[in-house]
């Protein structure tokens, strides 16, 4: 009997663990954690948990039969002084049969399920808004074929509508994951993978690259905006009437900003719709002034960051591409005027 009680403790111990890692999964799950898959926002994220929590329960039962029969038999069939050697057995064709039944059984349970939400999940629907997502070290480009713009590191798109996507990547594999709203899907060079998801409610979703691509790997983030169906169509609107040509604006550090945007190297890899600038090696800036972060979600969108990120691009992200210009801090205070504008 003493020998076996530090064996019970430990499986005691282990019972309890279990158990209050399972009581903190739902805590876990709340809204401060923003990209908890736990958290589903979503018909697609809630389909994928489904299937999640129905593989878990499948492995508790399991651990919960197995667990018993092997305390059992410790405890029931454990060695005492003197006792003879146990009768040996070769084979037993009706317990191996048994045996291998018993896991097939186990298996459907999770193989039905995740058929049929693969089959859903490959059944994108007709209607929506349809993005394409290219994957950039490291940053995300957004397209709107049919709108006609293209955006960056922030996808805004309507509540309760599918998003459809096509994504692919510019230079090596990433993988989208926005947790609340969908698994991740990997985005591949020279291939045209897809997805869909939709959000249930308004707000902020956070999203990263979830494949190891490089230096900033872990600073490839990306924000979804669900916003209503009014605030979208008046967003798109606006991206669509901002193609024309815009005056040159009557603040004069905001025109300023704009004559060193066009006239230096920013305007060789950036793209500002109604301007000059067209470049496509980094991210579209058209709308930067009213997204809510820099540098690929690394930082909020406040003129502080802003600047720290034009003073120095690698000293905020380590290794991105955006070389650093030397700015003097008066041409970086004018940029900032007019990145701000941009809406
Ligand atoms: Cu892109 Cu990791």
């Amino acid at each position: 009997m003493e020998r076996i009680r530090p064996v019970f403790l430990r499986i005691g111990q282990s019972l309890v663990t279990l158990t209050l890692l399972t009581l903190a999964l739902p805590a876990a799950a709340s809204s401060t954690y923003p990209q908890s898959a736990l958290h589903p926002a979503g018909p697609v994220a809630k389909m994928q948990l489904g299937l999640f929590i129905t593989s878990v329960w499948v492995a508790v039962f399991i651990f919960v039969v197995v667990a018993s029969a092997l305390t059992f038999a410790m405890i029931r069939f454990r060695s005492r002084p003197g006792d003879p050697e146990p009768k040996q057995i070769e084979g037993n064709a009706k317990l191996e049969v048994i045996w291998t039944i018993i896991p097939v059984i186990l298996l459907l349970f999770i193989a039905i399920p995740t058929v049929t939400i693969s089959f859903g999940l490959a059944d994108t629907p007709e209607d929506g808004v349809h993005v394409h997502v290219v994957g950039y070290q490291w940053w995300w480009g957004f397209e709107y074929p049919e709108e006609g713009f293209v955006t960056a590191n922030e996808m805004r798109v309507p509540v309760g509508v599918p998003v459809k996507l096509t994504m692919e990547s510019a230079d090596v594999i990433h993988s989208f994951w926005v947790p609340r709203l969908a698994g991740k899907v990997d985005v591949v060079p020279g291939r045209v993978n897809t997805m869909w998801f939709q959000a249930d409610e308004p707000g902020l979703y956070y999203g990263q690259c979830a494949e190891y691509c490089g230096t900033s790997h872990a600073n490839m983030r990306m924000r979804i905006q669900v916003v209503s169906q009014e605030e979208y169509d008046a967003w798109v609107q606006e991206r669509q009437l901002a193609a024309v040509p815009a005056a040159v604006s009557t603040d004069s550090l905001v025109a300023r900003g704009q004559e060193i945007f066009m006239t230096s190297a920013c305007a060789a890899c950036h793209n500002i719709d109604g301007t000059e600038a067209a470049g496509r090696v980094g991210p579209d800036l058209s709308d930067m002034g009213s997204r809510t972060s820099v540098a690929a979600g690394m930082l909020e969108n406040t003129p502080e960051n802003m600047a720290a990120w034009l003073r120095n691009p690698q000293q905020v992200k380590p290794g991105a591409l955006m070389p650093n210009l030397n700015l003097s801090e008066d041409e970086i205070s004018a940029l900032v005027a007019y990145l701000n504008v941009l809406k």
